[in-house]
């Protein structure tokens, strides 16, 4: 059964996305704040127990797609515990991370099977990476991007694009794809609470296609059909062995076919990446209560687009996205 999860325009929630945690090993300032952000109290997180109790309650009305983020999601002691708990469901299991503890946990990953890794990767020049991240990690994330592919595993790097900063980057990039079997997502910059978005420091998807097209010839670049859920619209170079996509949720949003619920690290349930209302499961969960009437009730006070937020002007007003949780502590 499906129907506490399928919201009033008729889409059905069957990925459950879920923060691990709030703290992360790299300072990307479009996702972390400068000063930082407050830190939920070690209490008010969940537990490993908890994570595996809360997904259950998703997974018996129909989740079958469960992604873990973070912060940095490899960065929880517990996560092998988490991984094996949540292996359990039938779900498939996949992990959005910044690649830096892959090495470590690899073993535990392809154990329980999660075989699906999105790795954010903004540059390939080290100097680069290390002032964006304002750490000098470059050089392991390529080689555990490496160690992943060895070993299988289904890989696509997430490329947050701010102009100036890397968009001299992106055929670049697209050439990486000729000889990894890779996907590569180039990702609209987006305006969270601290990360000090602008709309003249996005690259959009047309001038994202329209710097492809500089060194690729029409006939080169092949679209992709789109997925059944996708967040990107993808395209492949003729004859490469990996593809690329574009993640427009500023100029483009893909919102008609969400299927995505969050779950934040101290328990709370977001209808929409942008929405602020959010709906505390954690409290309720502790104290044995059914948590089934809440995640219904969020489900179906989703937004059509973008929580509200349906055009170019709602996304310009800083107001409206001011009060939403930083990047960090929603996991994208
Ligand atoms: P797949 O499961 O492989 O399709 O990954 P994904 O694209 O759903 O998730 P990932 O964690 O790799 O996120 C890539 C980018 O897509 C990040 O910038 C996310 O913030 C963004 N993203 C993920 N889900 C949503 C969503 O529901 N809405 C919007 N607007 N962006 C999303
Ligand atoms: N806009 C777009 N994507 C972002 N991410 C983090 N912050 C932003 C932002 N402001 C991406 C990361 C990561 C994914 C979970 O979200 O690059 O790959
Ligand atoms: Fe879904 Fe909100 Fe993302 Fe649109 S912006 S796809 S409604 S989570």
């Amino acid at each position: 059964s499906n129907t506490i999860l399928t919201d009033g325009f008729g889409r059905r929630h069957n990925y459950l996305r879920i923060s691990l945690l709030e703290k992360c090993n790299l300072r990307c300032t479009y996702c972390m704040p400068a000063d930082g952000i407050v830190l939920s109290p070690k209490a008010s997180l969940m537990t490993a127990d908890e994570i595996f109790g809360i997904a259950q309650t998703f997974a018996q009305n129909g989740v079958d797609k469960i992604r873990l983020t973070g912060g940095e999601p490899l960065l929880r002691k517990d996560f092998p515990e988490i991984v094996s708990k949540l292996a359990v469901l039938d779900v498939s299991l996949s992990v959005t991370t910044n690649g830096i503890l892959i090495d470590r946990h690899i073993d535990v990953l392809k154990q329980f099977n999660v075989k699906k890794i999105n790795l954010s990767l903004d540059t390939l020049v080290s100097s680069k990476f290390a002032s964006i991240t304002l750490r000098n990690q470059f050089e392991k994330v390529i080689d555990n991007l490496h160690l992943l592919l060895n070993n299988d595993f289904q890989v696509k790097v997430n490329v947050v694009l701010i102009k100036g900063f890397n968009d001299n980057e992106i055929v670049d990039f697209v050439k990486l794809t000729q000889f990894l079997p890779i996907s590569v997502r180039f990702i609209e910059f987006m305006p969270f609470a601290g990360n000090e978005w602008d709309r003249s420091k996005m690259v959009s998807q047309n001038e994202i296609l329209s710097l492809v097209e500089t060194q690729f010839s029409l006939e080169e670049i092949q679209k992709l059909e789109d997925e059944k859920n996708f967040t990107s619209r993808n395209y492949k170079i003729k004859g490469f062995q990996g593809d690329f996509g574009i993640i427009s949720s500023i100029t483009n949003p893909f919102c008609d076919s969400c299927n995505r619920i969050r779950l934040t690290a101290d328990g709370k349930i977001k209808n929409c990446l942008f929405s602020n209302s959010e709906t505390d499961l954690l409290t309720p969960f502790r104290n044995g209560e059914s948590i089934e009437n809440l995640i219904s009730e969020s489900i179906q006070n989703k937004k059509r687009v973008r929580a509200g937020m349906s055009g170019i002007n709602e996304i310009n007003d800083p107001v409206l996205h001011s009060d939403n949780r930083s990047m960090i502590a929603i996991g994208g």
